[in-house]
């Protein structure tokens, strides 16, 4: 069964402007029909879903589109598929989770001052970025 532009934008609850920045981005796809408009193959219903939750969980667009990299573009997955794409959805949440709780449990180093310093504040930089790029005064570096 094929679906408007309009039909999917109202069962997903999704901007038709957003349909169309997925299918830029390669996440969702379409054909175009004799009168050149635009169809979709009614599995993408589960793609935007798909999306909509992982948007919900703080995902990227990126880590999203790595997930959904496992399924079929332009029809229903098999269970096998689907398996497939939550042990890659699974890798990512556990990495969220590990990374939040690192941050969290590291939250004791800052004050809460409101400073979001990117040379002390754990908040700001968390992954202490400056210091993975090398010593000195990287910032006075860059802006000089
Ligand atoms: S907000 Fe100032 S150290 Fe984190």
């Amino acid at each position: 069964m094929e679906l408007t532009v309009g039909q999917v934008a109202k069962r997903a609850e999704v901007a038709v402007s957003a349909l169309h920045f997925y299918e830029q981005k390669g996440m969702i796809t379409s054909w175009r029909n004799q009168g050149n408009q635009r169809r979709y193959d009614r599995s993408v219903l589960r793609r935007l879903a798909v999306i909509k939750t992982g948007q919900q969980l703080g995902l990227s667009l990126e880590e999203i589109k790595q997930a959904l990299s496992v399924l079929p573009i332009d029809r229903a997955p098999s269970q096998e598929e689907w398996e497939s794409m939550g042990q890659n959805w699974k890798q990512i949440l556990n990495e969220k989770i590990r990374l939040m709780t690192k941050l969290r449990d590291e939250l004791g180093d800052c004050i809460g001052c409101g400073c979001l310093s990117l040379n002390r504040c754990r908040l700001r930089n968390p992954e202490d970025i400056l210091a993975q790029q090398g010593n000195g005064a990287l910032l006075w570096k860059q802006n000089t």
